[in-house]
This record gives structure tokens, C-alpha cells and sequence, in this order.
């Protein structure tokens, strides 16, 4: 099948590529001319495990192509997804001008019925504002469905791969059994539903795992308050099957390129409504007070951090990927600045991100122990298993003070302690 995918993203990359491997001819549409040129040669724009051999074998297979162009592929496409961002706007509702420029953008090319399958995550009921778009633009018979995506950055390709769910969301016959046969290689629930409930499906999800999150920080700064252990108890509530473990670890909170504005999205969808969503506002409100408990904690160790050296392990939202969008350390290092710290940090692969986004005065460093010497603090962010791996003996010899402040609960509270170091972890001390 010809399929034309817009936007080259996290969701639109791993998508063309996927479905490329599977035998399908893919055109890769994005309107950043730089980007199309390097992934054109087979140079991706960001870090995603398993990503770039993919896409190499399959423009070596000529199955995969990058065009700015949408008249390329749009009229010879069977299916058109759009993959495009939808950043939050300032009131938080999700900004849907890259959405509706191209959808309007695709219609103009339309040739032959066409099914215009939305992955970007877009509030419910969007579709009517896209028909009034381009009703008249589209010559030709189109459909609109719903197939959100899930994956997660860091194992986006496995998880596309082998989804828990495929979603379709259509009343359409027609456009469910294109997208069926598009999926029929992946395992994965199928669940087939009208359009605004597949698009009501995803902020849900994200929503409840960003809730268990939350829900697991707030379990443990109460722990913390009654000399509890957050990680055992932790442990003990998620191995009921009923809760489940993922996602409930206590932290520095939840960041990234989707939690945070599907949250807030969903907020705003409910006040559209007239629903007002107290539960997300507290999710919302615990996750940024753990920046601040965090920063408290650095504080309480070292007193006044005017002119204090601290090393910052991690930079990107999460393991296993570069992307800094709404990472808690951002936020954590400009408050540290703002107290007169001083900031050395090191991360495995976003700090060519990083440095475009902090200010000049944060030295970066090439490996975790230079990171480290002369400093007075150890500030895990991100639990990249490399952190988990450090020699703390040397470490110990190369700090200045020996403090550790693990905001990801990486460390044996017991072993750090006995090799002398001071520790704080969340949730348990
Ligand atoms: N990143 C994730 O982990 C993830 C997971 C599931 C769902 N989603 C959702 O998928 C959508 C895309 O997310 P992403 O992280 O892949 O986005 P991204 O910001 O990484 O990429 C979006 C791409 O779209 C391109 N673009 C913008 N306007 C365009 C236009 N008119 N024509 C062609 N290209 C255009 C941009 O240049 C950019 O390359 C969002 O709605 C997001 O919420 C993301």
C-alpha cells in the first residue's frame, strides 16, 4: 500500500519506518526542510534506540522516502496520517494550527477516496472543525478516523512494534478495515470505536498513568513525613494485581513532550464541558511541587547553595531518549542557579539539547566523573542505567562533600551510607 505520513516526529518517523518494514511503500512529509534533507541520508533528528537501522535498511530498500512535497505522495496515498505536534497553547488547551495546516494541506492533493488517519493526540470533536476546514478543498471522497498512538519515547520502536492496543476510531466500514489490514502483522488488542471516543481513549490514558505518578509522590513525601519506606510501600501496594507496579515511582515528577500538555488539555476539555477536573489539577499540582520538594532537599544538605558546586546526572525526561521538552531538570537546574548554585551536568545523549535551552553558565562535561570532581553535590534526575553502574568509591574520592540527592531512588540507601556518603532519596531517607 502507498501511505503518506505527515509530519516527521517521534509518532511519524517510527510509524513510516514500521510500516515500511513491513513491506509498504511510506512517504515521510514534514515542512522542515532541514530535517527531510538529513533523514533523506539517513541522519535522524533525535535519539531513539533501534530507530536509525530502520530507517536506513528501508531507503535502502527504496520503501521509505522524505519529501517537503506534499503532491508527491498525497494523491497516490490509500491512507494519510497525520502525525504533527499539538503543543499546549498558553491556556493550556492543545494548539491545533499545525494540525489544521496540515490537514488543509493534505486536502489540496487528495486524489481517489482517501482516509485521513489522525495519530497526533487531538481533542475530542476536533473532526468537525477539520471538515469545515477542507469540505470544500477535497475534491474527492475522504473519511476522517481516529488512531492514536501509544508509544513511548525511549522504546518507541518496540512499542509500536507490539502495541497493547491498536485503537481505530470510525463508523466507517470502509476506512476500520483499511486501517485493519494496515496493522494485520502487529499483535495487540484491536478496539474499534467511534472517533471521539478513540481520541477520548488516549488523553485518558495518559492521564491516569500521569495520575498514578502523582499519586505515587504524594504516597511518598508522606512517607517521608512518617519515616515510612516509599519504595516498599510502593512495592507492596502495586504487586496487587488490581493496581500493578508500572508507574507508580516516586520521583522528581513526570515531564516530556506529552503528559504535561495532554493534562492540562484534558483539564480544559473539561471545562469546555462544564466538567471541572479537580483530580488533574492535583496531579498537576503535585508533579511541580516535586520540583520544589527536590530543590528543598538540595538545600536542607548544603544550607545556603550561593557559589556550591553540583553535579546534575541527567538531563532528558527520561532514559533512553534526548529529548528535553518539559524535563523536571530544566526546571530544577534554574531554580538551583536562581539560589546561586553552580552546575555542572552531564547526560548520555541530550546535551546537545540541552545547551539550547539553559544558560551559559552550566558547564557540560563528557563523562559523569568529571561531572563530579570538586562537587558538593550528587543530583540524580534521570535514571539512565549508566548512573546505576558508577564506581561511588571513586566517586566518593572526586566529590568534594559526599552527598548524594537521588531524585529516581536508584541507589541502596544502606550500601551508599556505608560507603560515606550522606543520601536522600524520595520518599525514604
Ligand atoms: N512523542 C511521543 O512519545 C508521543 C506518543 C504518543 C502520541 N504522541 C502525539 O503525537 C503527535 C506528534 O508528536 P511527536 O512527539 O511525534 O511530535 P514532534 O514535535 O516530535 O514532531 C512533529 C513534526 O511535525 C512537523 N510538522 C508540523 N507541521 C507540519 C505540517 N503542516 N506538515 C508537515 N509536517 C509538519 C514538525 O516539523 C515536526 O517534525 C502529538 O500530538 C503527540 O501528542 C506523541
Amino acid at each position: 500500500m502507498i501511505i503518506s505520513i505527515v509530519g516527521t516526529g517521534y509518532v511519524g518517523l517510527v510509524t513510516g519506518a514500521i510500516f515500511a518494514d513491513l513491506g509498504h511503500k511510506v512517504f515521510c512529509i514534514d515542512i522542515d526542510r532541514q530535517k527531510i534533507k538529513a533523514l533523506s541520508q539517513g541522519d535522524l533528528p533525535f535519539f531513539e534506540p533501534g530507530l536509525e537501522e530502520l530507517v536506513k535498511r528501508n531507503i535502502i530498500q527504496k520503501r521509505l522516502f522524505f519529501t517537503n512535497d506534499y503532491s508527491l505522495s498525497v494523491p497516490k496515498s490509500k491512507v494519510v496520517f497525520i502525525c504533527v505536534g499539538t503543543p499546549a497553547n498558553l491556556d493550556g488547551e492543545a494548539d491545533l494550527s499545525y494540525l489544521f495546516s496540515a490537514v488543509t494541506q493534505a486536502a489540496n492533493h487528495l486524489k481517489g477516496y482517501t482516509l485521513i488517519a489522525i495519530k497526533s493526540t487531538v481533542p475530542i470533536g476536533v473532526e468537525k472543525e477539520l471538515e469545515k476546514l477542507i469540505s470544500q478543498k477535497a475534491s474527492t471522497r475522504y473519511e476522517f478516523a481516529s488512531c492514536p498512538e501509544f508509544l513511548r519515547e525511549g522504546s518507541a520502536v518496540e512499542d509500536a512494534q507490539n502495541p497493547d492496543r491498536i485503537v481505530i476510531g470510525t463508523k466507517s466500514k470502509k476506512a476500520a478495515d483499511l486501517l485493519l489490514d494496515l496493522y494485520k502483522h502487529m499483535n495487540g488488542q484491536r478496539i474499534i470505536c467511534d472517533l471521539r471516543s478513540a481520541q477520548m481513549i488516549k488523553y485518558a490514558a495518559n492521564s491516569f498513568l500521569a495520575t498514578k505518578i502523582s499519586f505515587a509522590n504524594a504516597v511518598a513525601n508522606l512517607c517521608e513525613a512518617t519515616q515510612a519506606d516509599a519504595e516498599v510501600v510502593l512495592q507492596g501496594v502495586g504487586s496487587d494485581k488490581r493496581i500493578g507496579r508500572a508507574f507508580l515511582y516516586p520521583g522528581v515528577g513526570y515531564g516530556g513532550s506529552c503528559f504535561p500538555k495532554d493534562i492540562s488539555a484534558f483539564i480544559s476539555l473539561g471545562k469546555r464541558y462544564n466538567y471541572n477536573f479537580d483530580l488533574l489539577k492535583a496531579v498537576n499540582s503535585i508533579n511541580s511541587q516535586q520540583i520544589d520538594f527536590f530543590v528543598e532537599k538540595v538545600e536542607k544538605a548544603l544550607g545556603n547553595l550561593k557559589g556550591k558546586q553540583l553535579a546534575v546526572l541527567g538531563i532528558s525526561f527520561k532514559p533512553n531518549t534526548d529529548d528535553i521538552r518539559e524535563a523536571p531538570s530544566i526546571k530544577i537546574i534554574h531554580s538551583l542557579l536562581e539560589k546561586g548554585a553552580e552546575i555542572k551536568a552531564y547526560d548520555p545523549v541530550s546535551v546537545n539539547n540541552a545547551r539550547r535551552v539553559l544558560p551559559k553558565e552550566v558547564i557540560f562535561d563528557h563523562d559523569p566523573y568529571t561531572a563530579l570532581t570538586d562537587c558538593q553535590a550528587l543530583l540524580l534526575i534521570t535514571e539512565w542505567n549508566e548512573f546505576k553502574e558508577l564506581d561511588l568509591e571513586k566517586v566518593k574520592r572526586l566529590m568534594k562533600k559526599p552527598v548524594i540527592i537521588d531524585g529516581r531512588n536508584i541507589y541502596d540507601p544502606a550500601k551508599v551510607k556505608q560507603l560515606g556518603f550522606i543520601y536522600q532519596g524520595i520518599g525514604r531517607s
